[in-house]
Formats: structure tokens, C-alpha cells, sequence
């Protein structure tokens, strides 16, 4: 079955539910304006990112069923993309349940990824994918028997968090009351569990961007990659990534492997962020994002089709192409002050070197370590392409009003 795609804001048009409307989804909307998709942006504040570039947007708890459910019959559309997990996910399963609407990836795939006992159970007792080790926990007894229990250091997590938000690495057990009592507070909802995690000693982490998309001949569902992406994190949030990751041919295909299963058992169509540590030729799963990746921003610049186009195509039923021209890096841009109203300034100095690019994505307030813009350049070598990102990254300066 082909996809037939109407005109937008006439009764044969196509319609894209976008949950979730920050900077990777402002990018899949403006990919899927270009295919003369009608898009609807929701968030939970407005003029969000995404929201700019939709043709209609929503402020709206997407975690309260009622007032999702209540969107959902409002809008009804072809498709319901999640950008973030905090979404009241179980309205998504029932949706594709009753045939409303098709869930991206799937309402499967959405629920499971959203909670890190989810996804981990499915990728390490389900599928036998290595991970590290692992315990739950969801008193603080329990919590300090996990943590004897996996060793330090260990990286603790609540299960439902993102962004290293209520994250911490516990060296000792003198550290262990006061990760608790941070973990209690970073959740998304306050639900209390954790997983406490083994620290892999990784020579470096790839996001692996897969894509699950319809072949065009005979529309079974084929899987694709993207080259490797190395990335730095700092506080459990990305600060800089560059494609390729050089690695050894062996780690590439033991990470395609890891890829592959997770993405088919999670199923249907659109690209995946699958997070991965690799030491040599070893490698271990991490998390998976059923969505574009921000570690991703850099395929703006290094491919034929950003991970956001490929996102887009492979949702609408539509052939991709996952192949890089370039050698590039990204470098995030901080607002490093907490206020509204920002202004952006040396872009001229940013953009001076045709092989930089920029994106500003417009978010109506800033904190001191929210994500305002990105840098890209693309260079003859990763390291190069860095420097250059980075360099780009800092000749923008935030003002404030
Ligand atoms: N078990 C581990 N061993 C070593 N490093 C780890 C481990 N778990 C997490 N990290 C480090 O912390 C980072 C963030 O962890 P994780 O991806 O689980 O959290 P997150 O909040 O989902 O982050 P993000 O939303 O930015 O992907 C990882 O990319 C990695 O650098
Ligand atoms: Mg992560």
C-alpha cells in the first residue's frame, strides 16, 4: 500500500500529530512540510520550537489521557510522532488498538522506551543483548542493597528520566543516601524507582541511527544505517558529536547486530537512536530512542538526508537514503543565563567559514544549560570538524533584553 499525501488545510489532507515540539522536532516538521504534510504541534508551553514551523499547536499536558485523548479526537490524524516520552502512553496503545490513528514507531515501542526497566528487560533478558549490569530499586533499602549489590563506581538513573536529569555516578557507599534523595527529585514522574547500572569502562559511546523504513518495490520493511556518531556527554547531556566514529570493523557490525534486534522488536517505521558503548571489539547497548536522536543534529550537515528527513520519509511509507557526503561535527549552543526574550549575536563571525552551519531554534525562555542552538561544520577529519564546530558554537553570543 502506497501513501497518498492530500493538500494541507483541505479535507485530503495528510495529518502528522507531533507530541512534543523542541528542536528535533522543529526539524521533522519543516521535513514534513516539504512532502505537503499538514502538521499539528503539541507541547506543554507555547511557541515551542516545532511549533513555529506547524501549520496548527496545542499547550497541553500531553501526560494527562483525558486532555491527549481529547487532542487526538480534535485533530484526527494519520500519524501520532512522540518527540519526548513523557506522554500519557498507554492512550497512544488503545489509539492503535481501535485503528484511529498509526503510532510512530509503534505504541509499543513508545511504552517500553519511556521506561528504562522497559527497554532494559526487553534488551537484556528478552533479546540477550549485552548490557551492563543492572538492579532496580524503589526504596532506599533496597536501593543500598543494589548498590552493594552491582559495586562502584555505578551510575544510577530513575527509570522515568531523560537528559541525565536525577542522574548520578556513586564512587562509594558514602555516596549512596544522597544519590537516593537526587534521583527522587530528577524523575518525571514521582514514581521513585531507579536502576542502578555497572559502569562499562567503554574506549568511547556511538549513537547508531537505524532506520526502519518501506522498500520501494516490495514494501517490506527493511532496515538501514547510518554511519556511526561519536559523541561527548557531560552531566548525562550531549555536548558535542561528529560522523563518522571510527571504530574497529568488527565493533561496527557486533553494533549493527544489537541495532537490528532492538529496532525489530520494538517495530514499525521511522528512525532509532541506539546508544552504545564499545571497547575494542566489544560492545554494549545502552538505551534506544524510537525518534530522531539529538546526538543526530550533525547529519544536518555530513548527509544526503538529515536524520530528520529520514525520519520523515520512513513514517510516510517512503524510500530512504542513509548515505553521509561529509566528514562533520555538531557543538551545542548554551543559553547560559536563565531568562526570556534572548538575543543571538556574531553570527556573521559563526558563519564566515563556508563549512559552518547554524541552527537557532527560537525557544521563547532560556536556563543556564538549555540547549538554544547548534553549531555544524563539516572538515576534512572528525578532529578537524570539531575544532570548527565548536569554534562556530562560540562566536555566538546570548544577550538578554
Ligand atoms: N553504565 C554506564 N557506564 C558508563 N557510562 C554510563 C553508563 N550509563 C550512563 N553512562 C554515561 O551517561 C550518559 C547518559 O546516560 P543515559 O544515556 O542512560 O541517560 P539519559 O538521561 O537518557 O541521557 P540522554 O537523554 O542525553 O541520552 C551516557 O551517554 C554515558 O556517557
Ligand atoms: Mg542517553
Amino acid at each position: 500500500m502506497s501513501v497518498t499525501i492530500g493538500t494541507p488545510l483541505q479535507s485530503s489532507a495528510f495529518k502528522v500529530l507531533l507530541l512534543g515540539s523542541g528542536e528535533l522536532g522543529k526539524e521533522v516538521v519543516i521535513s514534513l512540510q516539504r512532502l505537503g504534510v499538514e502538521v499539528h504541534a503539541a507541547d506543554r508551553y507555547e511557541h515551542a520550537p516545532a511549533m513555529q514551523v506547524a501549520h496548527f499547536s496545542y499547550a497541553l499536558n500531553m501526560a494527562d489521557p483525558v486532555a491527549l485523548k481529547a487532542l487526538i479526537n480534535q485533530v484526527q490524524p494519520n500519524l501520532i510522532v512522540p518527540e519526548i516520552e513523557a506522554i500519557a502512553t498507554q492512550v497512544l496503545v488503545e489509539i492503535e488498538e481501535q485503528n484511529i490513528a498509526t503510532v510512530i514507531p509503534s505504541a509499543k515501542a513508545v511504552n517500553l522506551t519511556m521506561n528504562r526497566e522497559g527497554i532494559r528487560r526487553l534488551a537484556a533478558e528478552e533479546l540477550g543483548l549485552p548490557t551492563s549490569a543492572y538492579r532496580f530499586a524503589d526504596t532506599l533499602e533496597s536501593f543500598r542493597a543494589a548498590c552493594d549489590d552491582i559495586g562502584y563506581p555505578n551510575f544510577v538513573k530513575p527509570v522515568m528520566s531523560s537528559s541525565g536529569k536525577g542522574q548520578s555516578r556513586v564512587k562509594s557507599f558514602a555516596e549512596v543516601d544522597a544519590a537516593w534523595e537526587y534521583a527522587q527529585t530528577g524523575g518525571r514522574v514521582n514514581q521513585g524507582k531507579v536502576i542502578v547500572e555497572s559502569q562499562i569502562d567503554f574506549d568511547f559511546e556511538i549513537t547508531l541511527l537505524t532506520v526502519r523504513a518501506k522498500n520501494a518495490e516490495t514494501g517490506e520493511i527493511e532496515t538501514s544505517f547510518c554511519d556511526p556518531i561519536g559523541h561527548r556527554q557531560d552531566a548525562g547531556d550531549y555536548v558535542e558529536s561528529w560522523q563518522p566514529q571510527a571504530m574497529a570493523p568488527a565493533a561496527l557490525e557486533e553494533s549493527k547486530r544489537i541495532a537490528n534486534k532492538v529496532t525489530v522488536a520494538l517495530g514499525g517505521c521511522g528512525i532509532f537512536g541506539v546508544e552504545l558503548f564499545v571497547k575494542g571489539d566489544k560492545v554494549w547497548f545502552s538505551e534506544v530512542s524510537p525518534r530522531p536522536h539529538d546526538t543526530g543534529l550533525v547529519t544536518l550537515a555530513s548527509q544526503f538526508q538529515s536524520e530528520f528527513e529520514l525520519h520523515a520519509r520512513a513514517i510516510l511509507g517512503l524510500p530512504v537514503n542513509t548515505a553521509r557526503h561529509s566528514t562533520a561535527a555538531s557543538a551545542v549552543i548554551y543559553a547560559g543565563v536563565d531568562d526570556t526574550n534572548l538575543s543571538f549575536s556574531g553570527l556573521n563571525l559563526a558563519l564566515a567559514n563556508p563549512n559552518t552551519d547554524l541552527r537557532l531554534f527560537g525557544k521563547p525562555e532560556g536556563f543556564k544549560r538549555r540547549r538554544m542552538g547548534v553549531a555544524t561544520a563539516r572538515a576534512e577529519t572528525t578532529d578537524q570538524a570539531r575544532e570548527l564546530a565548536e569554534f562556530t558554537a562560540q562566536q555566538v553570543s546570548v544577550h538578554q533584553n
